[in-house]
This record gives structure tokens, C-alpha cells and sequence, in this order.
């Protein structure tokens, strides 16, 4: 294979700047990484003697392990911070937690928090120390998830392109984006990844979840009602009503909102015969989407999203380790 083009972006805190050349390098990248993880042997040297730390001061399933997952496949070390059962509780702070985790080597460091510009914030406490280290947004408040619309990038140009995807296979495609907007990280970060691609992106919830802010970030259309967003819809990408964030009564009740926006194997007769449905998860069953829909292998492209993730994080923590460097093909990309 061909080696992947030079990388030279030392944080991933955003997606709202990305070309269209990095997004193929970390798809292409990503592809590699997954054939690798199709061998009885999953495990490569890359990023040997270099050490992950994954500071999650946020709860996660699919993120944390999975950027765990990849890492250790990468042969790094990796450390795990869980906010409840660390310092924090006596009064560390979050930059003192992380410059814990620099003293102890830490290479690239993967951060969720609740308030928005957290990595952010560390990672210009990185450069103003020269330290080198890495930072990775896995999610921030209601700023960005960039790992996880990468994923489903990748997800949805595998669907399209099986041996080669890329970017451009999304052009025109028409991809829904449905439920809570206002407090998704998940679609923030798509709506850049997505526009990007030239997919005719239409955002679709309830006004006091979808806020007419939304329709200032690019090329996307807004709907209160869901028929017009879903009508040849090649995908639907439904969204967690998140109601840990949300402070007033923004719906009248989970059943009303489930009338309305819910995803369920009715409302998808007007989109495109083909079409698939995606969930950054976790789902809240029978409110975004429907039960049977979710566990329809045909529609549903859940699991291939979570599979689709250890790729893409090897990927990510990849070129971020090996930036200075990455000029040489690994033989073990050389098939
Ligand atoms: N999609 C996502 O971020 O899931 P977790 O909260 O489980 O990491």
C-alpha cells in the first residue's frame, strides 16, 4: 500500500478546520489498521515504549475502551484515569491532574469532560511547556466529539467504498441527522465532517432542541418536523436525548417526543430503499429509535459504528505518535 501522507497536526480538538486530505489520511489509515485487525495476530509495534493516558473526568463506555483497546493494539502503555476514584475529589485541578500524568511519560492523552474547551485548555498547556505530548478530544460538553464523527465517517465510506473508502464517495448523499442537536457533541463535529464531504447534511428535532444557531455552522437545513429531513434519506444518524444536560423543560414528554421524532420502521418508508440508520450511542431503546430497529442487522449500523471505532482511534493515536516520523511505511502495513 501506498504510505499515508505526512501528518502534522500535533492536537485533535476540533473537526471544524479539517481538509478533506486529512480526513482521507485517517481514513486510509484507518483501513489499514482494520485489515490488521482481521489478522489471527492483531497486535503491531508502533507505538511501543509510548504511553497513552485516557483521563476521563466524564463517564463512556465505547470511547474509553475503545481508545484503550487501540492503544494496547499499538503495543503503548496505557493508563486509566476514572474522575470518581481519583485526587480530584481532594481538590486536585484538571491541569494538575494532567501534568501527574506528563511526569509519568504520558505521550498522547485522550480527555473527556463536561465543560467544553477542556482539552483545549491542556493542550495549550502542553505547547506552553514544550512538552510535545498530544491531545485528544474524546468529547468536551456540548463543543465536539471529533473520534466519534470520524468513526462514523469512516463507518458510512466503508458502507460505500468497501476496499478503498474515501471522503469523496459522500458527495450528494443525503444524511439526516435527528433529535437533540442543542446538547450533541456527536453532531457538531459531523455537521464539519459531513459538509465537508459535500453530503446534503438535514438537521431535524423539536425547535427548543434544534435552535436556528445551527443553521450558521455550513451547508445544512433545518427542520422542526421530521417527514421532510427522512423523505430519501440514504442515512438517518439518530442522537441520545441527553437529559442529563438538559437544565429546563424542553419536552413535553419522552412518549410525545418519541411520537414525533422517533425512529421507527414507518417512518422510514420515504427514505431511500437502501438506507441505514446510525447511533453514536448509548441508546435509550424505544425513545430515539425503535427496539426492533436498533437490533435489525439490514438497517442498523450500531455495531459496525463501535467496530469501526478501535480502527479509527489506532489511526488517530498513530499519526499523532509517530508525526515526526511517519515519512517511513511500517512493514507491517506491506502486505
Ligand atoms: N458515543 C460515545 O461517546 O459513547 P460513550 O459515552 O460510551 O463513550
Amino acid at each position: 500500500m501506498t504510505p499515508p501522507p505526512t501528518w502534522t497536526r500535533r492536537h485533535i480538538l476540533s473537526l471544524a478546520d479539517f481538509s478533506r486530505e486529512e480526513y482521507n489520511t485517517i481514513l486510509q489509515t484507518a483501513a489499514s489498521f482494520r485489515e490488521i485487525l482481521s489478522r489471527p495476530t492483531k497486535k503491531v509495534p508502533a507505538l511501543q515504549g509510548q504511553v497513552v493516558a485516557n483521563l476521563f473526568f466524564e463517564p463512556s463506555t465505547r470511547t474509553r475502551s475503545s481508545f484503550e483497546l487501540a492503544a494496547k493494539r499499538l503495543s503503548a502503555d496505557t493508563l486509566n484515569f476514572a474522575s470518581s476514584s481519583s485526587s480530584l475529589s481532594k481538590g486536585e485541578t484538571i491541569l494538575d491532574t494532567a501534568k501527574t500524568y506528563l511526569a509519568m511519560g504520558a505521550d498522547i492523552m485522550t480527555i473527556r469532560h463536561k465543560q467544553a474547551g477542556v482539552p483545549q485548555i491542556i493542550a495549550q498547556e502542553m505547547d506552553r511547556l514544550e512538552t510535545g505530548v498530544s491531545i485528544l478530544n474524546a468529547g468536551d460538553g456540548q463543543h465536539e466529539h471529533p473520534s466519534q464523527a470520524l468513526l462514523d465517517l469512516f463507518t458510512l465510506c466503508l458502507l460505500l467504498d468497501n476496499d478503498s473508502p474515501q471522503i469523496e464517495s459522500l458527495q450528494g448523499k443525503k444524511v439526516a441527522i435527528v433529535g437533540d442537536i442543542l446538547h450533541s457533541r456527536v453532531a457538531r463535529s459531523n455537521i464539519w465532517s459531513l459538509t465537508t464531504a459535500g453530503a446534503e447534511v438535514h438537521l431535524a428535532g423539536p425547535p427548543t432542541l434544534l435552535p436556528l444557531e445551527f443553521g450558521s455552522m455550513g451547508k445544512v437545513q433545518l427542520h422542526w418536523h421530521l417527514d421532510p429531513a427522512l423523505a430519501k434519506a440514504d442515512f438517518v444518524m439518530t442522537l441520545r436525548l441527553q437529559r442529563e444536560r438538559m437544565t429546563q423543560h424542553l419536552l413535553p414528554s419522552l412518549r410525545e417526543y418519541h411520537q414525533q421524532f422517533g425512529i421507527t420502521r414507518d417512518r422510514l418508508q420515504s427514505c431511500h430503499p437502501d438506507v441505514k440508520i446510525l447511533h453514536p450511542g448509548p441508546v435509550n431503546r424505544g425513545v430515539e429509535l425503535s427496539s426492533e430497529l436498533m437490533d435489525d442487522p439490514r438497517l442498523s449500523l450500531i455495531s459496525q459504528q463501535v467496530t469501526s471505532g478501535v480502527a479509527v482511534r489506532m489511526a488517530l493515536l498513530y499519526l499523532l505518535g509517530t508525526m515526526l516520523d511517519n515519512s517511513m511505511t511500517p512493514t507491517y502495513f506491506v502486505r
